[in-house]
């Protein structure tokens, strides 16, 4: 059986989208089967999205136009299912904000592939279990190739923090243990990033059930290759502190630089805060490319191309 992100592998820089023609292990890991050389093209592709936000500041037309193209790109780009990172309405405790949520839905049923989503601190769970999913927390399998585990984590408008509940933690443990295939072939989905981000970042992370979640990340490093989230509005910015990608996804209404002025703002964020941030930022989403032993996460601008990319290996 081909294993999808099995093992460990020396990190590449090179973010080309041609993954090596061979892969050596570290000592003491199993070998893991290198793609051929002539592989090129990935094994499947998905795409992830987040952060919406119908009916911000009267922006609703704007912003529902935009979810509308990212769907609509989403399709053309025919990926096997789709992950949604939360905040799909703004300020969704709001009753006039509410009749979002079925056109939000209706419009994402469009794409015609299976959809996984999780709420944000703007979607409050009565809503969400309402007009989109049964549940907030769900497992989809592709094939046996990777199982994603999707689960709320956002404390309600205005907060910001993220909290994870002993009954999650149990859960997911189970989850991972239980997931087909073998090797790095789990990722976790989520609103708020695990990651403690301090300034020049916003300082946003779990905190509620932090150390819990923690010792359950370190259990199974063997099987999470990564933790993606959304609710930030930075583009894709990430870390890897524990052997597992974190990386925050763009939103589809607007993204903004943390860093504005001076030289090289980009680099001056990365001092301070540690972690990658892609030098892009127009509302988007997400081509995830899945090789063996890696992932290619590309920035797609709405309505534009971009070579903004990040290997995950
Ligand atoms: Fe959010």
């Amino acid at each position: 059986m081909l294993t999808l992100l099995g093992g460990r592998f020396a990190r590449a820089q090179d973010p080309s989208a041609t993954p090596p023609a061979s892969t050596e292990a570290p000592p003491g890991t199993a070998p893991v089967s290198a793609p051929p050389a002539s592989q090129k093209a990935p094994l499947f592709t998905f795409a992830m999205a987040s952060d919406s936000h119908i009916g911000s500041n009267k922006k609703t037309a704007k912003f529902m136009r935009q979810w509308e193209q990212a769907t609509d790109e989403i399709k053309a780009y025919n990926p096997a299912f789709v992950l949604f990172l939360g905040d799909l309405v703004d300020s969704g405790e709001v009753p006039e904000n509410q009749q979002h949520y079925p056109t939000w839905l209706a419009i994402a049923k469009k794409m015609e592939k299976p959809l996984i989503c999780v709420p944000g601190n703007h979607d409050p769970v009565e809503m969400f279990t309402q007009h989109i999913q049964k549940e907030t927390d769900t497992v989809y399998d592709h094939q046996d190739l990777l199982r994603v585990i999707a689960f709320h984590d956002a404390q309600p408008n205005p907060k910001h923090d993220g909290t994870i509940t002993p009954a999650q933690i149990a859960w997911m443990d189970k989850m991972i243990a239980e997931a087909p295939g073998s090797g790095k072939n789990v990722i976790l989905a989520s609103h708020v990033v695990f990651h403690k981000n301090l300034p020049p970042d916003r300082a946003w992370y779990v905190k509620e059930g932090r150390e819990a979640f923690e010792d359950l990340l370190k259990k199974h490093q063997a099987r999470l290759f990564a933790m993606y989230s959304g609710h930030f509005h930075n583009g894709i910015r990430g870390w890897n502190d524990l052997d597992i990608h974190e990386v925050m996804m763009p939103a589809t209404c607007y993204n903004l630089m943390r860093i504005k002025e001076g030289e090289a703002p980009l680099q001056q964020w990365i001092e301070k805060g540690g972690g990658f941030v892609l030098d892009e930022f127009r509302p988007g989403w997400v081509q995830a490319e899945v090789y063996p032993n890696r992932m290619i996460l590309k920035y797609k601008p709405l309505g534009a191309t971009s070579d903004a990319q990040k290997l995950l290996s």
